[in-house]
């Protein structure tokens, strides 16, 4: 065996987002690439804001010394004070620069803040659907996720989350806005999950139990939707964001971890810087970590995206499909009629060149996720393949 048995079994389990990208590059070679209707990645489509252009320039043009070296494992002083003292304002909490920890996007500080809490088999509660990732995340540091159903509307079900709840859970982890759903979760279930952890954790007062928020999408919500913040409803919460899908810089990597400035636990913070380096990654990028200092309190522009969403809404209701108006995030989540998720996704791919992905890689079968971060022209284009594929669909 050359690879680890672990990877061999994520190979496999992760072949059908696979064979389907490599499908969509297939498909857009042969028939060209607005024949192909791509709604399966979830990657931004707008350029950053010019803020972070502008922050560019400058640091290009008129480089800070040292620019380039290394710097504290938590990244620079100077960006984590100008963060600390945006978070403090956004979330009214006393937000210091040691409460923050820059990270290699949030994949990595997700990374970072599990090596940092877990020991061999501890558990990590998901709500499903969930982002595909987590799974390897919680393994990649000796963990095991525990999936723990949401409601019929895809909100916090604390029922089902208090019966998962067992001495060995370290963390529950939380994604609002949501990938897949684009729920965002009210400010009184977040309370509740608040409630539910702390008697927990005064059940088991030798085992920490954290409350771990990834929040990739905090920026981006629509029609006045506000986003709580969770360090103000249980202690020992850490959350984990991102400039990737609100700034428009996936490829640069560059994210934050912020650790409640409740949490009184020693050792947390220096824990997670000292994860920072061993896993690699020794900080985030530099530059970018400048970049996001200058570019942080530029607005984000939900704009662009909101006109996206309600075209493709009205496609997808023109159809005959069943869903919820996204709240945040990109992403809708309609059911499939008759339920069969991957054979729906099957179907569109194969007749009409439509790529979506099916539910149940989400952990979530009965549905499927469209990603509507894609250029007007490519929702447009779709319309027709839409209306011809579900009444196909439904007539097979
Ligand atoms: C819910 C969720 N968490 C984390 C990530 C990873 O984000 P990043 O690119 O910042 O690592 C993604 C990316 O799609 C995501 O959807």
């Amino acid at each position: 065996m050359h690879i680890a048995e672990q990877v061999r079994l994520a190979l496999q389990k992760s072949s059908t987002i696979r064979k389907m990208f490599e499908e969509g590059a297939r498909l857009k070679a042969k028939y060209g690439a607005d024949q192909v209707h791509d709604f399966s990645l979830g990657n931004p489509c707008n350029e950053p804001p010019p803020a972070v252009q502008q922050a560019l320039h400058a640091l290009v043009t008129a480089p800070p010394p040292r620019l380039h070296s290394y710097m504290p494992n938590a990244g620079h002083p100077s960006t984590r004070a100008a963060l600390a003292a945006w978070l403090t304002q956004r979330d009214q909490l006393a937000v210091s620069a040691d409460d923050v920890v820059m990270c290699v996007g949030a994949g990595g500080g997700l990374n970072v803040v599990l090596k940092a809490i877990l020991n061999p088999d501890d558990e990590v509660i998901a709500i499903a659907p969930y982002f595909v990732e987590y799974d390897s995340y919680a393994r990649n540091h000796g963990g095991r996720l525990v999936v723990c159903d949401s409601d019929a509307q895809f909100h916090l079900d604390c029922n089902r989350i208090a019966a998962a709840l067992t001495p060995r859970t370290r963390a529950v982890l939380i994604n609002s806005p949501n990938n897949p759903t684009g729920v965002v979760y009210h400010a009184a279930e977040l309370q509740r999950l608040g409630k539910l952890l702390q008697a927990h954790q005064a059940k088991h007062p030798t085992q920490t139990l954290y409350l771990l928020s990834d929040e990739p999408y905090r920026q981006i919500v629509y029609d006045d939707v506000q986003c709580s913040s969770i360090g103000n409803f249980y202690d020992n919460a850490i959350i984990v964001t991102s400039f990737s899908k609100d700034m428009g810089l996936a490829g640069e990597r560059i994210g934050y971890i912020y650790v409640s400035p409740r949490c009184t636990l020693p050792d947390l913070r220096a824990a997670l810087a000292l994860t920072t380096r061993t896993l690699g990654f020794v900080n985030a990028p530099s530059l970018m970590q400048k970049v996001a200092e200058h570019a942080l309190a530029a607005p984000v522009d939900v704009t662009s995206l909101d006109h996206k969403r309600t075209a493709m809404a009205e496609i997808l209701r023109a159809a005959g499909l069943k869903f919820s108006l996204p709240q945040g995030a990109f992403y809708f989540f309609p059911s499939v009629p008759g339920g069969d998720d991957a054979g729906f996704c099957e179907f569109l791919q194969k007749n009409y060149r439509i790529l979506v992905v099916a539910g149940r890689t989400f952990g979530r079968r009965g549905h499927f996720r469209l990603s509507y971060s894609v250029p007007d022209q490519v929702i447009a284009n779709s319309r027709q393949a839409w209306l011809d594929a579900v009444r196909a669909w439904q007539q097979t």
